[in-house]
């Protein structure tokens, strides 16, 4: 299910898993070696098939908080923006995945993104702290210079019920209709 909100309704919530996304580009919670690995990571490596793997090797690993871009092979979405959340709870990290996906996004001329929910997974992040941080690093991003007319579309691709009850909320707060 798709649900928009405010901003010129560029912000939705997608509910659902985010291999099947059309779009220009899907983000990937990796690893620093960027190797794959479970979770949102392993799907996509799973759908995008071996040649993702061998891009990612050769960009030789991203740091905690930084992004990289690569093909999407054979998902629908063009590309794929690795970033690298961090273990446990640290903002500043997690707010930089958020930022400098978007600038990997703008970089290629990308107008469409679609974001997991980085580091509540295996890397333990609480889910309602994570969506806080997420929710603001785009608002603020979209109210920076232009960039809300240079992006048609950023989604939030929500997996799990609990995340759905936290963004439902959450984005009332930052993007009311
Ligand atoms: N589509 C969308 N979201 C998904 C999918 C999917 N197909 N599969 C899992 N998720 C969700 C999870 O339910 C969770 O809400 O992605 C979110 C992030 O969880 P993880 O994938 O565990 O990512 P993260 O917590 O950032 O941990 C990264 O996990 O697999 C390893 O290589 C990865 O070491 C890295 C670590």
């Amino acid at each position: 299910g798709l649900v928009q909100h405010g901003i010129n309704k560029k912000i939705s919530l997608f509910i659902g898993d985010i291999t099947a996304l059309e779009i220009d580009a899907i983000v990937n919670a990796a690893k620093k070696s960027l190797r794959g690995g479970g979770g949102v990571d392993g799907a996509i490596h799973r759908a995008a098939g071996p040649s993702l793997l061998e891009e990612c090797i050769a960009l030789g690993g991203c740091n905690t908080g930084d992004a990289k871009i690569t093909g999407g092979y054979k998902l629908p979405a063009k590309y794929v923006i690795h970033t690298v959340g961090p273990i446990g709870e640290n903002p500043e990290s997690l707010r930089s995945c958020y930022l400098k996906s978007l600038d990997q996004l703008l970089e290629n001329k990308l107008e469409s993104v679609a974001f997991p929910c980085i580091s509540t997974g295996v890397y333990g992040y609480p889910n309602d702290k994570a969506a806080e941080v997420a929710l603001k690093a785009i608002k603020e991003w979209l109210e920076t210079d232009d960039n809300i007319s240079k992006v048609q579309c950023i989604m939030f691709c929500l997996f799990l019920e609990k995340d759905v009850k936290v963004y439902e909320e959450l984005m009332q707060q930052y993007f009311p209709c």
